[in-house]
C-alpha cells in the first residue's frame, strides 16, 4: 500500500496559451494557491517551450514546479527541432513530461525513446514525469496490463533504484484523454495503478517502488477528481482542459485535498 506524504497535481497546457496567456495563468494560479503547504501540495503546470523560462519568472518562490511538454535524448547533436536536458535546465526547469500519448501516437514516438529521455533527463537534473497508458484496441484485447508494464519497463531500463527516487509516472489512457475522451471508471484506474506499482516494486525494489508516485490522468474534472484521488495508488491527478482556467483549477485542488487527507490518514492506521 502506498503511502505517500504529498499529493500531485499538475496540468500541461499543451499547445495552447501563448506565453503572455501563460504568465497571467501561473501568476493567478499561484495567488490563489498561495496559502497551501508546498511540502503536502506539490502543483506543477507544464506550459509550451517558450513560456518555460517565462512562467519559471512568474514563480520565484518555486511554489509552483514548472516542467517542459518533451525534450531529446541526446544532449546536443543534429536534431533540428529538438531541445535538449541541459536547454531545459538552463530555462529552469523543474520537471519534463516524457512520452505522452499525443507524442507516442500522432508523433510515433517509441519506448525506445521515451527511454533515452528519462535517462538524460536524470542525468541532468530534472524530474522526469512518464506518462504511460494504453490505446482502445489494446485495452479490447484485455492487454492493458502487458501495454503497462512494457511501457514502463523499457522506458525506465538501465535506471538506477536511487535514480527512481525522482521519477514521477502518469497513467493516461489514450481512450480517456481530450474532448473525445471517456473518463476511466474509479474501479479501472485502481486496477491499472495497482499494477503500476507492482511493476515499480518488481523494478525498484519495495521500498522505492512504493516511493514513486502514480498520477492518474484523461479527462479530469471537477465531478470525477474526488474519487479518482480516493482510489488506493493514486498519488495526484495530471489534468489537461479542466486545469487550464485558474479557478477551476484551484476548485479542483480545494476540492480533492481534504479527500486525499482522509485517504492518507486511513492509510496509517
Ligand atoms: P484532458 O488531458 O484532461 O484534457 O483529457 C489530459 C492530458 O492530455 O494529459
Amino acid at each position: 500500500m502506498t503511502r505517500l506524504d504529498k499529493l500531485y497535481l499538475g496540468t500541461n497546457t499543451k499547445m495552447y496559451k501563448t506565453i503572455e496567456q501563460t504568465r497571467t495563468f501561473v501568476t493567478s494560479l499561484e495567488r490563489l494557491t498561495r496559502d497551501l503547504p508546498i511540502e503536502e501540495v506539490v502543483l506543477f503546470v507544464i506550459p509550451s517551450f517558450p513560456s518555460v523560462g517565462p512562467a519559471k519568472e512568474c514563480v520565484p518562490s518555486g511554489r509552483i514546479r514548472i516542467g517542459a511538454q518533451n525534450m531529446g535524448w541526446a544532449e546536443e547533436g543534429p536534431l533540428s527541432g529538438e531541445v535538449s536536458a541541459p536547454m531545459l535546465k538552463e530555462l529552469g526547469a523543474d520537471l519534463v513530461m516524457i512520452g505522452h500519448s499525443e507524442r507516442r501516437h500522432e508523433l510515433r514516438e517509441t519506448d525506445r525513446m521515451e527511454n533515452g529521455k528519462v535517462l538524460s533527463a536524470l542525468q541532468n537534473g530534472i524530474t522526469p514525469l512518464l506518462c504511460i497508458g494504453e490505446t482502445a484496441e489494446q485495452k479490447a484485447y484485455g492487454i492493458s496490463d502487458e501495454c503497462l508494464s512494457i511501457q514502463l519497463k523499457i522506458g525506465l531500463c538501465h535506471v538506477s533504484s536511487y535514480e527512481a527516487e525522482k521519477i514521477w509516472i502518469a497513467y493516461e489512457p489514450v481512450w480517456a484523454i481530450g474532448a473525445e475522451g471517456t473518463p476511466a471508471e474509479p474501479a479501472y484506474i485502481r486496477q491499472r495503478h495497482r499494477v503500476i506499482r507492482n511493476t515499480l516494486v518488481d523494478l525498484f525494489g519495495e521500498t522505492r517502488g512504493q516511493e514513486i508516485p502514480i498520477l492518474y490522468g484523461g479527462s479530469v474534472n471537477i465531478k470525477n477528481a474526488g474519487e479518482i484521488i480516493r482510489e488506493e495508488n493514486v498519488d495526484g491527478l495530471f489534468i489537461g482542459r479542466s486545469a487550464w482556467d485558474p479557478d477551476s483549477f484551484n476548485r479542483i485542488i480545494r476540492d480533492v485535498l481534504p479527500i486525499w487527507r482522509e485517504k492518507r490518514k486511513a492509510e496509517f492506521i
